[in-house]
């Protein structure tokens, strides 16, 4: 009888557990469906690089990736729409603000270098195609190379090279600007981060490939292809990687090329390209041989504390939003100062009153540092330049150029210090104490 009761106790528990899981796997499942929508209502091709065709499957993100035409200011980041008056060189009748009149020690820095000619907020992806044909920094005749960020450029690579992605980026790199851009027809789009067949996340520059490749060596990682190895979090951050950094363009092929293969922290970079030799230009009133740091938010975010957590760029600039019952990623890419609540609330369970108080807390400082070292690098050029008969003129030429390198890498980058704080002070204190060396040669 004992037994008998025991049997149908455990029978019942058992019945009850396994619908426990059933239920529990029906609800995973769902989840996962509601997430995932990847249904093709209408094939997309393997070199398909017009985003409308895609949006057909995928209105949801279609319609939040058209968004990045929005212009909007935040305390340092984001953009302000203003207005020109279209002329023949140049039809946009909206541009961002010009940096190089909000700040003209900009132009000391880059004299005698196409970036003191036109320098401009960035803003975003809808823009990057126009915005990198009628810079005035065109005036000089740049290579194809430039094409690689700023366009859809995955199924014009593949056309070029006859099926070979990397024969395609070589053939691209290599003609000059005007030419490379008959080759393509939209910004960043759809195809440069997701396959086709089942819209998972993709690699598509060579430069990254390789560059990370370079990296990842360093760290003991031999043969890294990260289309095969990386996880998907480290695509959510590879994929905006692909732009988002210093670069220069190597040799005769100007092949596109990140200086990685000694680190990814300011003073790596510095170092490879001082062992190579490289200059971008001379400076026209010091002649010291010196570089244009671009751009950096991919290293400089690596040093952070964020990124030690795990924490990817899309988390906080395409954060997941909800559009009725399914849960999708905001293809709107912006500043996720304007969309605090799902960026960072997340993880932070704080006012978006006090997050936005602990990013203008960093920020502010971070500005107030870069307006120190930036005057004292001025102040530096200037005394080279009126000192060219100095017997340590090349010593002093150097410092210049390794003290400008540091400073513009931490100007160059877009989160005014947000990405990684305390990194960005290192830098800007080392910049610092160059020109301090600087200075005492000058005295002797
Ligand atoms: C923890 C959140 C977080 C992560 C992770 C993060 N960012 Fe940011 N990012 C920010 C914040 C905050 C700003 C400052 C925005 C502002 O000032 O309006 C910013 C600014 C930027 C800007 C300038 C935006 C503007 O509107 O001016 C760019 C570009 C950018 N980040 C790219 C990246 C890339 C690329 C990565 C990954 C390599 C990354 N971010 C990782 C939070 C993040
Ligand atoms: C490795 C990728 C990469 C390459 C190569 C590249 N850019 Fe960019 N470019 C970016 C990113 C990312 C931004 C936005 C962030 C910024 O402006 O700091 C940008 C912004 C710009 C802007 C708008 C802001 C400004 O500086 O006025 C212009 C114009 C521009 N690039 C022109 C060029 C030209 C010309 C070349 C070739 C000499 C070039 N880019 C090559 C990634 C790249
Ligand atoms: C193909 C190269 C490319 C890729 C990939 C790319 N970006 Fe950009 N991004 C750019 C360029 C170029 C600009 C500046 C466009 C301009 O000023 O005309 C820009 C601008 C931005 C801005 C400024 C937007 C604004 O409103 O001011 C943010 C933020 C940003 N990118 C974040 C990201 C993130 C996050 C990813 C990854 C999900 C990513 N980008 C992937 C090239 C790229
Ligand atoms: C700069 C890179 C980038 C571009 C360009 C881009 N996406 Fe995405 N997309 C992402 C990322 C990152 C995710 C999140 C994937 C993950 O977490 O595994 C994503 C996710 C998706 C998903 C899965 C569902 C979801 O919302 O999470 C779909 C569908 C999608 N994108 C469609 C598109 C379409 C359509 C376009 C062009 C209009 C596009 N994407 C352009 C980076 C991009
Ligand atoms: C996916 C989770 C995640 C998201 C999204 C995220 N954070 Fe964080 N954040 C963290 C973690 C983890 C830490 C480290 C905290 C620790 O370990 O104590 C951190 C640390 C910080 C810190 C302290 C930084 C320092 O140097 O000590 C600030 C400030 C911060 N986050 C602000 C933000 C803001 C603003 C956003 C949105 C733009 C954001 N976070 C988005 C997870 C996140």
């Amino acid at each position: 009888m004992k037994t008998k009761k025991t049997l149908i106790i455990g029978l019942a528990s058992f019945v009850t557990i396994v619908s426990c899981i059933l239920l529990i796997l029906n609800i995973f499942e769902r989840k996962v469906e509601s997430k995932y929508q990847i249904v093709h209502l209408k094939p997309i091709g393997p070199l398909e690089d017009d985003p409308a065709v895609w949006g057909v499957n995928f209105p949801y993100q279609y319609e939040d990736y058209l968004k990045s035409v929005d212009q909007v200011r935040t305390r340092y980041g984001g953009s302000e729409a203003i207005q020109r008056v279209p002329d023949g060189d140049d039809p946009r009748s909206v541009v961002a603000q010009d940096k190089l009149k909000l700040d003209k020690r900009f132009i000391t820095m880059w004299s005698g270098y196409a970036f003191s000619k036109d320098f401009r907020e960035e803003r975003g992806h809808a823009y990057m195609l126009e915005d990198q044909i009628h810079t005035k920094r065109q005036k000089v005749g740049q290579p194809g190379t430039c094409i690689n960020c700023h366009a859809s450029t995955y199924s014009a690579m593949m056309k070029l090279g006859d099926g070979d992605l990397n024969k395609g980026f070589h053939a691209l790199n290599k003609l000059p600007y005007f030419e490379a851009a008959k080759n393509v027809k939209h910004p960043v789009s759809c195809i440069d981060c997701h396959n086709p067949k089942d819209m998972s996340l993709r690699v598509t520059r060579p430069a990254f490939m390789e560059g990370i490749k370079t990296f990842k060596k360093l760290q003991g990682i031999h043969d890294y292809d990260v289309n095969k190895m990386a996880s998907r979090q480290e695509m959510r951050t590879y994929t905006c990687a692909q732009c988002h950094v210093e670069y220069y363009f190597k040799g005769e092929g100007k092949t596109l090329t990140y200086p990685w293969s000694k680190g990814l922290k300011a003073d790596d970079m510095l170092e490879y390209y001082n062992e190579m030799g490289f200059k971008d230009w001379t400076h026209k009133l010091t002649k010291a041989e010196v570089l244009k740091a671009q751009h950096p938010e991919f290293e400089t975010y690596s040093q952070g504390i964020h990124a030690k957590s795990g924490v990817s760029c899309v988390d906080c600039h395409m954060p997941y939003k909800k559009v009725g019952a399914i849960k999708i990623t905001d293809h709107h890419v912006n500043s996720p100062m304007l969309k605090t609540n799902r960026s960072c609330r997340t993880c932070h369970n704080i006012s978006e009153d006090k997050l936005l108080e602990r990013v203008n807390n960093i920020q502010d400082k971070n500005h107030e540092m870069k307006d120190i070292v930036f005057d004292a690098l001025v102040s530096y050029i200037k005394k080279v330049e009126n000192n060219s008969n100095h017997p340590k003129i090349k010593k002093m030429q150097k410092i210049q150029r390794d003290a400008q390198f540091l400073f513009d890498f931490v100007e160059a980058e877009n989160s005014n210090g947000f990405h990684a704080p305390q990194e960005s002070a290192r830098v800007l204190l080392k910049s610092l104490n160059l020109i301090r060396k600087g200075e005492e040669l000058l005295q002797k």
